[in-house]
């Protein structure tokens, strides 16, 4: 029975077809350091969960964002977990993400036919800062106030676009009120989407093009 509903599907799907494409590979004979690009997509889901979790109690308003916080760790069950969970992950993602760069860096693995894996990359890693960035605002307590204060200073110092950039990311001259929902917005959506898509193309590239081996002596 179960086998006539895969046949189905499969006429339909074409799900034969996307197993090969998409599984049906050689192992790739890499080290532990081949592992890091993985890690990082087992970070980024990670992210989403509990991102997905936190977001059930969390209220991006300057007037309650603090307060749902507070509630998350006290009142929710194992709510401290997934925060911590969630928070601890974002700074190791970054960390991860950076190592597995500097393995593709040492390993020349940008080099041809991998070029655009490598500039997708430099998206990832660009992303990645910013959805935890724009994250550390969130608990809307002084610590992550001053941290927001400090980065986004730091982009209005950029020559030429730096006032306008900085105005854009806060929503006024400021830290204000709506530069909250704005960071909250761009972290559960614009980014991650932007971070979603080009994952998506970087796995596919890496299907594509399958992986590079560390040079020896012959190379
Ligand atoms: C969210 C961030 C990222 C994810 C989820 C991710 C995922 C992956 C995965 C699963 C692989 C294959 C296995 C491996 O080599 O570890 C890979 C390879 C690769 N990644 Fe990433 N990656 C990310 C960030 C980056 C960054 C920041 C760069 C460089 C700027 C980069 C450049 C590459 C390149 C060039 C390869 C091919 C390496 C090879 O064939 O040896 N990736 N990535």
């Amino acid at each position: 029975m179960w086998k006539n509903v895969f046949d189905w599907l499969d006429e339909r799907l074409g799900l034969n077809d996307l197993y090969k494409n998409l599984l049906d590979r050689p192992e790739p004979k890499g080290t532990w350091w081949n592992t890091l690009g993985s890690a990082s997509l087992f970070l980024f889901i990670l992210q989403g969960i509990t991102g997905i979790f936190l977001t059930v109690y969390y209220t991006p308003s300057p007037d309650h964002a603090y307060d749902s916080v507070q509630y998350i760790m006290e009142g929710v069950a194992f709510g401290w977990l997934i925060r911590g969970i969630h928070h601890w992950g974002a700074s190791l993602m970054v960390i991860i993400v950076f190592i597995h760069l500097l393995r593709v860096f040492v390993t020349a693995s940008y080099k041809y036919p991998r070029e655009m894996t490598w500039l997708i990359g430099i998206g990832l890693l660009l992303a990645t800062l910013g959805i935890g960035f724009t994250g550390y605002l969130l608990p809307w307590n002084q610590r992550f106030d001053w941290a927001t204060l400090v980065g986004t200073q730091m982009t209005g110092g950029s020559a030429i676009l730096g006032g306008f950039i900085l105005n854009a990311m806060r929503c006024a001259p400021t830290l204000r009120a709506p530069t909250l929902p704005l960071f909250f917005a761009a972290h559960i959506w614009m980014i991650l989407a932007a971070l979603a898509g080009l994952i998506g193309a970087h796995l596919y590239l890496i299907i594509k093009h399958g992986e590079s081996h560390f040079p020896t002596k012959e190379d």
